[in-house]
């Protein structure tokens, strides 16, 4: 048996297949795009024997519907999406293509693919489509943390098509009896981050003597969790996650960005001390990020209890991981830093 992988080459697809092809003997098929936020280098000590990459879009009907068939893929798990929030407010096309038209056309071909097979090859199929806890909305200070039945109250662009993408998922399952899961995770960070998200960003520009951007007051609240214990939970549920279902990921790790930060600062205070002073000194407050979600929280009683998941790691223990895992790699940092970066960097920190 074989499986696909579409956005392999981006941070969790490719934390998912290192994680997948340590522990399965079934090959993964990989389609990403190769856009700016993925590498393909990141999997390229993998041999053909266990992992193949195809560059494409999940838009691509025709190239889905030859790889399912070449392969026999019996398990898909999606990952492919425009996933920067701060792009998706300065525009929102690309999101609207990848994750709802993208997902649509995936969706397409997986009906046409699943209801070509005999009963016991139907019996192994599995669609898992990951998502995103921002679909359910912003959470106040003291509010429940959102559970798989709270009401989906997307605020921004990105999680608008998340949620879009999030309720195509459910419609084919329920119309045309597609085998799917969902899983909506928090905030991921580990190794192979792209540096536009806040941590790889604040580690980047600490080691470069750079300003740190703290957007507004820097009060808002994320949950962290670390990505190899998000892989863990999807690997758990694309072999017993109950058809049908929706499984929230998340780290128990909730903390403002300021916090956050610091907490980066000095474990960096502790490893490369500055010449002068503290790595907190180059803390910037910059302008806010509109519309910007004041807490997410996720309640995974049912992950949990179902499939008896637990993250390993705690704030502590995943930051300084990932700390180390940047400072080890400064040619990886270097060549993701591309010139569409640096232009990125400069009209979004203006
Ligand atoms: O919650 C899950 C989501 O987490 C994923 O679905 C998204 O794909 C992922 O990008 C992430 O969204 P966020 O907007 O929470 O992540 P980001 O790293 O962009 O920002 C984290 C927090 O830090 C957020 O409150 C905005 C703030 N921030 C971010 C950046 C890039 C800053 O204060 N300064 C910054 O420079």
């Amino acid at each position: 048996m074989t499986i696909l992988v579409t956005g392999g080459a981006g941070f969790i697809g490719t934390n998912f297949i290192i994680n997948w092809t340590s522990k399965n003997k079934e090959k993964v098929i990989n389609i990403d795009s190769l856009n700016y936020a993925s590498n393909k280098e990141n999997l390229s000590y993998l041999s053909s024997r266990k992992y193949i990459l195809i560059k494409g879009t999940i838009n691509n009907k025709k190239l889905l519907n030859f790889i399912l068939r070449k392969y026999k893929i019996r398990k898909i798990i999606n990952f492919a999406a425009e996933t920067h929030v701060d792009r998706s407010i300065k525009d929102a096309s690309k999101f609207v293509s990848t994750n709802i038209n993208g997902t649509y056309c995936l969706l397409e071909e997986l009906k046409i693919y699943f209801q070509s097979l005999n009963n016991s090859s139907k019996k192994k199929f599995k669609f898992l489509h990951v998502s995103t806890d921002e679909v359910y909305g912003s959470l106040g200070k003291f509010s429940k943390p959102s559970n798989e039945n709270s009401q989906m109250q997307p605020n921004n662009p990105y999680s608008a098509t998340k949620a879009a993408s999030d309720h195509l998922v459910r419609a084919f399952n329920k119309t045309y009896g597609l085998p799917t899961v969902i899983t909506n995770c928090s905030n991921n960070y580990g190794p192979f981050q792209f540096p536009e998200k806040l941590i790889p960003l604040i580690i980047n520009n600490a080691i470069n003597e750079k300003k740190l951007p703290i957007y507004g007051n820097g009060k808002q609240i994320r949950d962290w969790l670390y990505v190899e214990d998000h892989c863990n939970a999807l690997i758990l549920i694309l072999k017993k996650g109950k058809i049908g279902e929706t499984f929230n990921i998340g780290g128990n790790n909730e903390v403002t960005n300021l916090e956050l930060v610091r907490s980066i600062c000095s474990i960096l205070d502790s490893k490369i001390p500055r010449k002068r002073g503290k790595y907190s000194q180059l803390i910037k407050f910059v302008k806010d990020r509109p519309g910007h979600d004041f807490r997410y929280g996720l309640d995974t009683f049912k992950v949990k209890s179902q499939l008896k998941w637990s993250p390993l790691e705690n704030m502590k223990t995943g930051l300084i991981k990932t700390v180390e895992w940047y400072l080890e790699n400064p040619k990886w940092l270097k060549d993701n830093i591309s010139q569409e970066y640096k232009k990125w960097i400069n009209t979004q920190y203006r």
